[in-house]
């Protein structure tokens, strides 16, 4: 096989970049990496701090033929932009998420990954989120049986979350950015969303940013609500919340049903609800999973008196692996072991599962069919909140294969 090292270009010096420079850097299938930001003193800082090269402008990185993959971390609402730009200009693409924000732009990135056969991957943290894994797992395994409901949510309130900063963030609809929560539920029953309905909720005590003439948006939905009929018969509710959500974790399966079993969640306790079907009145069985689901350190601490209270504030949610997430963390290579990770230790195993797929040529699971099915449904939704609530169809690209 003719594999050869990799050169990458980073577009995008803000604060979410800075997680994964040190870990294209170090990974061994990365040959050089570059940074480059519409603001040069960004990509000064980015320069120094992390001892890599700057290259000027996209449109240099697009004409540049050493640089061999574009890694998108710009603002969420211009991706479709810079993708498509990137895969015309022959370049691999890993692009932070959302996909894109038209139903449009998905379409184009799907259709140009598969003309040109170039890897693309949307780095979704939340698939790696240890209660997707187990969702899927279980799921996998039979333990829920035929899907019929489950919930997914994605909350972090408008102060917190950074963006709203330059007038094209401001007032944003959530479901543009509704991958977190929508990769997590879907990809546990391995379906995809057929239909949606949606409603949103406009804050009174609002942010002027979400007055719908004050933003380009025209949006006055702080939070948005969507049912999702999936393509297996279940259904899945999604909440994009920027007007609550102040609390961790932000991003997480609520709850899953099945015929046969059920999954809930709160706080740190993760609950799996089986049927038993061989008792001769009707009996289940409930099986604590919470320390094989919750990061190691987290139930290191689980005796605490103030345990639930710190779970809540964030702790050992960052750089903490699960036990879950144990193969993900043998394939890694040993250049990340001193490394910082992030949310909920999952930013290592996209950068390798990116460098990986570029290396054998192989496209990786979070690829342009299933960034698609996790970012058009979202895109979808928000039409229909902005017409009451009316039931759409959602297109759907295929998964690739
Ligand atoms: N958990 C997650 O998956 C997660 C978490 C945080 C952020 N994100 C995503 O990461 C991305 C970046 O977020 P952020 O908070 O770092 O944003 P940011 O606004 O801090 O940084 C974006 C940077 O991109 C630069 N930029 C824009 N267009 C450019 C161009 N044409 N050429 C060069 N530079 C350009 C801007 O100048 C800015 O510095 C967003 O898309 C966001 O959705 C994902």
């Amino acid at each position: 096989m003719n594999n050869k090292k990799l050169t990458v270009a980073f577009i995008g010096c803000g604060r979410f970049a800075k997680f994964f420079v040190p870990l294209f850097k170090a990974h061994p299938f990365t040959e050089k990496v570059y940074v480059c930001d519409l603001i040069p003193e960004k990509a000064k800082l980015y320069s120094e701090r992390f001892g890599v090269e700057i290259i000027n402008s996209f449109e240099d990185v697009l004409n540049n033929k050493e640089i061999d993959c574009v890694i998108n971390f710009t603002q969420r609402h211009i991706h479709g932009e810079i993708v498509t730009r990137a895969l015309k200009a022959n370049k691999h693409v890993y692009s932070a998420v959302p996909m894109a924000s038209t139903v449009e732009e998905c379409k184009e990135i799907v259709d140009l990954v598969k003309q040109t056969g170039l890897i693309y991957l949307m780095g979704e943290t939340c698939y790696y989120y240890p209660c997707a894994m187990y969702c899927r797992e279980a799921y996998k395994e039979g333990k829920f049986g035929d899907f019929s409901y489950g919930a997914s949510q994605y909350y972090h309130h408008i102060n917190d979350i950074g963006y709203g900063k330059i007038a094209e963030e401001r007032g944003m609809p959530p479901l543009l950015y509704p991958t977190h929560s929508t990769a997590m539920i879907i990809s546990a029953v391995d379906s995809y969303v057929k239909k949606v309905a949606c409603f949103g909720f406009a804050d009174k005590s609002k942010d002027e940013a979400f007055d719908k003439d004050k933003n380009m948006w025209n949006n006055e939905h702080t939070n948005q609500y969507v049912l999702m009929e999936l393509a297996n018969g279940g259904t899945a509710r999604v909440t994009e919340a920027r007007g609550f959500g102040w609390g961790k974790p932000s991003s997480y399966i609520s709850s899953l049903y099945g015929t046969k079993g059920s999954y809930e969640f709160s706080n740190a306790q993760h609950i799996l609800v089986e049927k038993d079907f061989t008792a001769p009145k009707e009996k289940v069985n409930l099986t604590d999973v919470s320390d094989y689901v919750n990061p190691f350190d987290m139930t290191a601490n689980k005796d605490l008196p103030d345990f639930k209270n710190r779970v809540a504030n964030g702790e050992w949610q960052w750089n903490n692996y699960s036990p879950i997430q144990q193969k993900e963390i043998d394939r890694l290579p040993k250049e990340f072991d001193s490394l910082d990770n992030g949310h909920m230790g999952t930013h290592k195993f996209l950068v390798d599962d990116f460098l990986k797929a570029v290396y054998y040529k192989k496209q990786p699971i979070l690829n342009a069919w299933a960034a698609a099915r996790y970012t058009v449904p979202g895109l979808v939704a928000i039409e229909s909140a902005k017409q009451g609530g009316i039931p759409l169809d959602v297109p759907d690209f295929g998964d690739g294969k």
